[in-house]
């Protein structure tokens, strides 16, 4: 749905208990109240999602950090105060009376603001925050248009609001703002050499057990193995290697613009998918700026799998 009368009705659902699919900047997202229990507990179901793994609290402005944020140091102060709206995730001390079903039971509570005038527009006129995870059934990849989610939830979603294409394409980038310095946990369309010249200093690399469990090995996967490769001459060489065992293969190899990868990932692993690819081969952007979010998203795409 589309139009100003979507927009009420996903504000209707939602104040139900219901489920909206809402577009982001990012990725699309699969929104709750986050202050239902009830409806919080439903994501997971749809999603089959395991119940520990937290969501990200999305609210209209960095004015309400304070509902959701026991303290706010001045690092998350400075990085939202220049990122918001935008594809960032600030993990903070929670509040007491953020529910465990939206935090996994942990201390911390993951907010952003996103990007995207229709997201926006529902987060203004709903009030309140919504926790909303990427659209999709856990462990596959993230949908980035509405066609995307309708195939994935379809009617377990009361509303799927279809603001077009996600102009990033990958998720937020996730920093801790719990630790000092500040931890990167996922990283996304805004870097870490971005957030390091935000702080004036140093953004280390996760460290400890698990800590977003985003990082988990494998995550982001279509049904078709992925295979990396680092040039486009050793995909071709791949790519004919599998065709000759009687393979189907796609390549992805979209050459050097960072920003249309990102974009257009996820629909080509989907795309893949569809046509009943057994191979996906893709080539690595180098690791640099929006790279690095790439290669994280293709590396678990193509890490082993437990299913
Ligand atoms: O771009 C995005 O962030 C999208 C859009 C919809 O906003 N959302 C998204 O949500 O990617 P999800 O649930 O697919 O990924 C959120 C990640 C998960 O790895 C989750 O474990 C982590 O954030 N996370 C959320 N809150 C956390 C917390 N309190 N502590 C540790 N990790 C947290
Ligand atoms: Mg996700």
């Amino acid at each position: 749905m589309a139009g100003p009368d979507a927009i009420e009705r996903a504000v209707e659902a939602l104040r139900a208990g219901e489920l909206v699919a809402v577009p982001t900047e990012t990725v699309y997202g699969l929104a709750a109240d986050a202050s239902d229990a009830a409806a919080v507990r439903r994501v997971f179901v749809v999603k089959r999602r395991p119940a520990d793994h937290p969501l990200i609290v999305h609210v209209a402005d960095a004015d309400r950090l304070g509902d959701w944020a026991a303290r706010v140091p001045a690092s998350a102060q400075r990085l939202a105060a220049t990122c918001w709206p935008g594809p960032l995730t600030l993990l903070l001390e929670r509040r007491p009376e953020v529910l465990d079903v939206v935090t996994g039971g942990r201390s911390t509570v993951g907010v952003r603001v996103p990007a995207h005038p229709m997201a926006l527009e529902l987060l203004r006129r709903f009030g309140g925050g919504l926790a909303a995870p990427s659209a999709n059934r856990f462990g596959m990849v993230s949908p980035t248009t509405a066609a995307h989610v309708r195939e994935d939830l379809g009617d377990d979603v009361a509303v799927i609001l279809d603001g077009g294409a996600c102009p990033i394409g990958v998720e937020s980038t996730i920093v801790d703002c719990t630790t000092d310095p500040p931890q990167l946990l996922r990283p996304g369309a805004i870097t870490a050499e971005q957030i390091a010249d935000l702080l004036g200093g140093d953004v280390a690399g996760p460290s400890g057990a698990s800590r977003a469990p985003g990082m988990l090995a494998s995550h982001y996967a279509p049904r078709a193995r992925v295979e990396l490769v680092g040039s486009s001459g050793e995909a071709a060489t791949l790519a004919a290697a599998e065709t000759a065992h009687g393979r189907r293969v796609e390549v992805v190899d979209p050459g050097g613009d960072l920003a249309a990868y990102a974009r257009g990932l996820y629909g080509w692993l989907r795309a893949a998918d569809e046509r009943g690819a057994d191979v996906v081969v893709a080539v690595l952007p180098p690791a640099a700026g929006l790279g690095h979010a790439i290669r994280d998203r293709l590396l678990k795409a193509a890490a082993p799998r437990a299913r």
